[in-house]
């Protein structure tokens, strides 16, 4: 694992992307060639008030302009701040952080599983894919939410040629009901079983998608999110249960873990 390192940054980009979301882009990061799909970096908020840093997933990297983007739902008052910032304001961050995802070998076929601000670390792991010559028509992406407004940056998602599924439980957009209603029928139909499945998203899309790889022997990973005092292994605060016995520290044995190997 590459050592991480606390760094001032400078936001240089923020975009509103509607229902609370946004995007914010920050400069100049010298870590963004060590930075992998599943890894986050763990933000200092700038607030007097906020001592805990709050964990945000890498969305994408430019390595030319040494950038490294953050999508983030507001939910509270540390990500309340977040959205508050202006460009140009400085930020430090710590990372990157945590176990990536594996990438799936060249003839697999990727199945993604996506929701909420699980979204973000799976668009980086499909566009990485697509930059390291992964053929975007093995990757079926599917990104599931409550209704349309749930489902941003859609356009991004189609610009790189993957197969797109999105699923709403309204129906607004895509295939109405959960997500891994769909992506149970597209396993099992699979033409052959070379299939590798990534999931992150809220707790019950994911306990459903880790379920799924074990009923149906399909091989993957799952990123989990939990509080994080430190992020660096220390404080035992975001440890989980495995299912062979003992636990494991989201932070720094994960986010990334094996379908079936944490006991959700
Ligand atoms: C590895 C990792 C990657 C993450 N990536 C992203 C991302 O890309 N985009 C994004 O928007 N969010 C992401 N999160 C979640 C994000 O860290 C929390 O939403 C954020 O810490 C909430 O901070 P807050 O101060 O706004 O909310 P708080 O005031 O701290 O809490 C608001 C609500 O969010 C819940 N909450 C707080 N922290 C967490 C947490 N760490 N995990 C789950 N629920 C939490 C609280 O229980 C409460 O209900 C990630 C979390 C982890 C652990
Ligand atoms: S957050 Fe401290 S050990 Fe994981």
């Amino acid at each position: 694992m590459t050592r991480p390192s606390c760094q001032d940054t400078l936001l240089i980009k923020k975009r509103d992307l509607k229902n609370n979301y946004f995007s914010a882009t920050f400069r100049t990061y010298s870590r963004v060639d060590q930075c992998r799909p599943g890894q986050f970096v763990h933000i200092q908020i700038p607030s007097a008030e906020i001592y805990f840093r709050r964990a945000m997933s890498i969305a994408g990297v430019s390595s030319r302009r040494r950038e490294i983007e953050v999508i983030f739902k507001v939910v509270g008052r540390g990500t309340r701040q977040l959205g508050n910032l202006h460009e140009k304001d400085r930020v430090n961050l710590l990372g990157p952080l945590g176990v990536p995802f594996r990438w799936p070998r060249k003839s697999e076929t990727a199945v993604i599983v996506a929701g909420g601000v699980g979204f973000p670390p799976l668009l980086y792991l499909a566009s990485e894919m697509v930059k390291r010559g992964h053929d975007p028509r093995r990757i079926e992406f599917f990104y599931g939410g409550r209704s349309s407004a749930d489902l941003i940056e859609r356009s991004r998602i189609r610009k790189l040629g993957v197969r797109f599924h999105p699923v709403t439980e309204d129906g607004s957009v895509g295939e109405k009901g959960l997500v891994t209603g769909p992506v149970e029928e597209f396993v099992r139909r699979a033409p052959n079983r070379h299939l590798r499945l990534y999931g992150c998203g809220p707790e019950g899309m994911l306990k459903a998608t880790n379920e799924l790889g074990v009923r149906l022997k399909v091989p993957g990973q799952i990123s989990l999110e939990a509080p994080m005092p430190c992020g660096i292994g220390i404080c035992l605060g975001c440890v989980v249960p495995l299912v062979g016995g003992g636990h494991a520290r989201v932070c720094w044995d994960g986010p990334v873990f094996e379908i079936g190997e944490v006991a959700l």
